[in-house]
């Protein structure tokens, strides 16, 4: 089959309407589990089954009517966080467990075992701030810290569990086959062994074998978290035929405010409740559907009499209920106690973010697609000539020989190699989309070898899976297999990928995967994987996989040297690794805008920080007042992205007057100007797990007014951005919580008015008291120009007249700050009129000419009536200081006087 033509593309997407994709109650496993009300649990827990080892505590339990018996292992892990699993005690065959997520086996602490009689088990950590009791009948786990139950499990009794079966052939005999013929028609309805969806027929080779349990968490009314879904910040209540969604689809034209799940999902819930933050990461890479129910409850439960339970306080409670096709229950119980605790729990498990080098911090044109070397070259003269900054321009599928990834289309790409030395003399670089789907086409090397090697994943038959995508007829690589991973890495090598040069990196699009005209447009459930896994136990993690060789591939062309940026569609928890994610095909609408600001900090709080969301809104035309506002947004987000649709009218930024080119360009500016403290809050992302852009809540926990902020957002801890969402906006209502939780308030701010101790732009950002944050003092063509740019300090003092601050750089791309602590992390301290700057890791040593040629007093009050800089010793650094640009010499310290 020949290449998918723009018109097929539409055809195909007029298609694309709400039947194409399941709604819950369409979904077998889901019904069958929701045959199962809350109530007493049919397991009980064999207590004198419990076996202790250093590592963990062992038990059975038993389903009361099926006799089945499942293992039961609990631990704890260094740093607050309890592991339980369950799989059954002797599986027909061996359950999937998730593989490569997790970056290292977790380091176990011993539990003691405090009690073990009248049916209850009670283990206590090392430390005795928190107690595991296991009630036997019927069985339950309550986690408790220093008294307090935080969350139990299966309290409402909802623990299911499927145990592999043979299948029905083997069971009955044929005296039975008409009996057989019958049950299969009700076993169609419950989805055992077959589901269909459609004309879609699913075949379960392993028959049933989906899982799930309840979770409630005490105190708690507010929960985040489980991307990817286009919902608000705060996770709803879901009613039955509602759940959350975690299923990786592509859905062109999705709409806003839905459970279904797009693109990608990190299976990772946060609750938080004055003061204290939990997390649940539940582990595992099926289908997964999450039912949220929050209630208030009385105080200990509603148990005692009627008139005691009145007398009771009732406190809020949320139920949690997941449930997953296929694999074990694996899930992390991350105690916090603060949601800064809860991130770093979840980046010991999956790894941080990975440190992007400094270009892909700034902004990136793309579009579907930049025709040919002309049109890349006319382009990137436009930024020039327009005095923007850009970095990276972008080429979409039709860069390729017929969609064949890691060729050029000959006659619009003669000289790709060319181009890229036209772009490397401007300081910039080019992405190029690579997607996991692999033309049917003998005489395409990747396919022929790809084929011979095996590599691709199989139908259930045997046969390479064959679906249609871009190029049409199409196989899908199996990057669960390391030895394909380690292949398509090899790809990227830079005399494999004829055209390619270094300043090439990559956008990994389509690895849900999408299939077209497959079910739910993505591969069916009964294709096989790498060791004979079925698609269904690791769909989620398609894309994960992609991008994880991708990166690998960048990194080993440079032989280990220099950072990869890889962009990807679809992922999973732990894809923070390996690069960047956008939140894929938005609309140009208002709409839209606003729904990508609670998208990227659910994102955010799942690890993922580098994040963003097409700027403009991918499918259609935003009217320019829609894109101005979209430009001054999506500067202040963690990946800045300009893209559209083929049929999308050209749209880059001068193409709407020059008043309009005019706001733009000062929007990007702003962003180039930000980039020392951007890439300081990826350094704290990669040590430290803090996410770069933060719900309100985070830094205001005490807060309750904040937690369902969801308009606006922290860039780090010291600046508040309240992105402006609403057409004709003439003025916005801004929360400010306050600087040092002493107020808050809530600003209607017009637009020009300058409030007296905060920084406010154009766009609404304010700097909160207590904070320095480094700019640098003027924008570059691109982040390359800027190298040598000095820095200007923003000082904001909070009611004390104090303020601190930091500021992280290095080279920008080389793996140099890890391997040879070539690197410069600076703190900065303004206290009691003095400004000083002070090492903040001793380890880190690089050199650089760039000095700090201003510094800007927030909230002082008044004029200062003399400044003088003085220098310390010998622990001087290059850094200059300069006051309302009055030249000063060499200095450490910077005292400014009433
Ligand atoms: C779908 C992606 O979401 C979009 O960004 C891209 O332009 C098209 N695929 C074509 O590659």
């Amino acid at each position: 089959m020949e290449a998918v033509t723009p018109r097929e593309v539409s055809v195909q997407d007029e298609a694309v309407d709400k039947s194409t994709f399941k709604k819950c109650n369409q979904i077998a496993f889901y019904r069958r589990q929701k045959l199962l009300h809350p109530g007493k649990s049919s397991y009980r827990a064999l207590l004198e089954s419990v076996t202790l080892s250093d590592e963990n505590v062992k038990f059975q339990i038993i389903h009361e009517e099926n006799k089945v018996l499942l293992q039961v292992e609990i631990c704890e892990i260094e740093g607050n966080i309890f592991r339980l699993k369950i799989d059954e005690a002797s599986p027909l065959r061996a359950r999937y467990k998730v593989r490569d997520v997790l970056i290292k086996e977790p380091t176990t602490q011993r539990l003691f075992i405090s009690q073990n009689e009248g049916g209850i088990l009670v283990l206590s950590s090392v430390n005795e701030d928190y107690k595991l009791q296991v009630i036997a009948n019927p069985f339950q786990v309550e986690l408790q810290s220093k008294g307090e139950t935080i969350l139990s499990m299966n309290s409402n009794g909802l623990l299911y569990f499927e145990h592999l079966q043979p299948p029905p052939s083997d069971r009955y005999t044929v005296a039975f086959a008409r009996l057989f013929l019958f049950m299969q028609e009700t076993q169609e309805d419950l989805g055992l062994w077959q589901e269909k969806f459609g004309s879609f027929l699913d075949i379960k080779a392993h028959g049933p074998s989906s899982v799930g349990v309840d979770f409630s968490l005490r105190g708690y009314d507010h929960v985040y978290g489980i991307p990817q879904h286009t919902e608000g910040l705060l996770l709803k209540n879901t009613s039955d035929g509602d759940a959350y969604r975690l299923y990786n689809l592509d859905i062109f034209g999705h709409k806003i405010h839905d459970k279904i799940g797009i693109y990608g999902s990190v299976p990772l819930l946060l609750a938080h409740k004055p003061n204290r933050t939990s997390g649940i990461f539940w582990l595992n890479s099926s289908e997964t559907l999450v039912d949220i129910s929050t209630k208030a409850v009385a105080e200990h439960g509603l148990s005692g009499s009627a008139a005691e339970t009145a007398k009771q306080k009732a406190v809020p409670l949320t139920d949690v209920r997941w449930m997953s096709e296929s694999g074990i229950i694996d899930v992390f119980l991350l105690m916090g106690p603060t949601a800064f605790d809860v991130f770093k729990q979840f980046a010991q498990l999956t790894g941080t973010q990975a440190l992007p080098p400094l270009f892909s911090l700034g902004y990136h044109q793309c579009r579907w697609n930049y025709e040919d070397e002309q049109d890349v070259k006319a382009v990137d003269a436009g930024f020039d000539e327009h005095d923007i900054p850009y970095d990276v321009i972008w080429l979409d599928i039709e860069h390729t020989d017929g969609k064949r990834y890691f060729t050029w289309d000959k006659k619009k790409f003669q000289n790709p190699r060319k181009m890229q030395e036209h772009l490397r003399k401007k300081k910039r670089k080019l992405v190029i989309i690579v997607d996991p789907h692999i033309k049917v086409d003998p005489k395409y090397t990747l396919y022929s070898q790809a084929k011979d090697k095996g590599y691709f994943v199989k139908d259930r038959n045997g046969q390479d899976f064959e679906g249609i995508c871009w190029p049409g007829s199409s196989c899908y690589l199996d990057f669960t297999n390391p030895e394909v991973r380690k292949w398509y890495a090899d790809q990227f090598a830079f005399k494999t990928y004829k055209g390619s040069t270094n300043i090439l990196f990559v956008w990994n699009d389509m690895n849900e995967p999408s299939v077209f005209k497959g079910a739910e447009l993505t591969m069916q459930k009964d294709a096989v994987h790498y060791n004979n896994w079925e698609h269904r136990e690791v769909h989620n993690l398609y894309g994960f996989y992609q991008q994880m060789a991708t990166a690998e591939g960048l990194i080993k062309r440079s032989s280990g040297k220099e950072r990869p940026f890889v962009l990807t569609r679809s992922f999973f928890a732990g894809s923070q690794k390996y690069g960047a994610v956008w939140t894929g095909d938005n609309t140009a609408d208002w709409s839209y805008l606003k729904i990508s600001i609670p998208m990227l900090l659910t994102n955010s709080m799942a690890g993922i920080s580098f994040c963003g969301a097409d700027v403009g809104g991918f499918i259609g035309d935003p009217e320019p007042e829609l894109l101005v506002r979209w430009y001054q947004a999506g500067a202040y987000q963690p990946f800045f992205r300009g893209h559209s649709n083929m049929e999308s009218k050209r749209r880059e930024p001068w193409l709407f007057g020059e008043k309009n080119t005019q706001i733009i360009r000062e929007a990007i500016k702003e962003r180039y100007v930000l980039l020392p403290y951007l890439y300081t809050l990826f350094y704290r992302a990669h040590t430290a797990a803090e996410p770069v852009m933060r719900p309100l809540w985070v830094e205001f926990p005490g807060n309750i007014e904040t937690f369902g902020v969801e308009n606006e957002y922290m860039l780090g801890n010291a600046l508040l951005v309240h992105p402006v969402t609403e057409k004709d906006a003439k003025a916005v209502s801004v929360l400010l919580p306050g600087s040092a939780e002493v107020r808050m308030n809530i600003y209607t701010v017009t637009f020009q008015t300058i409030l007296p101790w905060l920084c406010f732009l154009q766009i609404p950002v304010f700097q909160r008291g207590g904070t320095v944050i480094p700019l640098k003092t003027t924008a570059g063509k691109s982040t390359e120009w800027m190298v040598d740019t000095s820095y200007e300090l923003h000082v904001a003092l909070d009611t004390e007249a104090s303020a601190i601050g930091e500021l992280y750089l290095d080279d920008g791309h080389s793996f140099q700050y890890l391997h040879k602590k070539q690197f410069l992390y600076r703190k900065f301290t303004f206290h009691k009129s003095i400004l000083s700057s002070s090492c903040r890791d001793e380890s880190g040593q690089y050199q650089t000419m760039c000095v700090v040629e201003r510094v800007i007093v927030l909230g002082f009050g008044h004029q200062p009536t003399f400044v003088t800089a003085c220098s310390k010793g010998n622990e001087l650094t290059s850094v200059l200081l300069q006051y309302f640009e009055i030249p000063l010499p060499c200095c450490h310290l910077l005292q400014v006087a009433n």
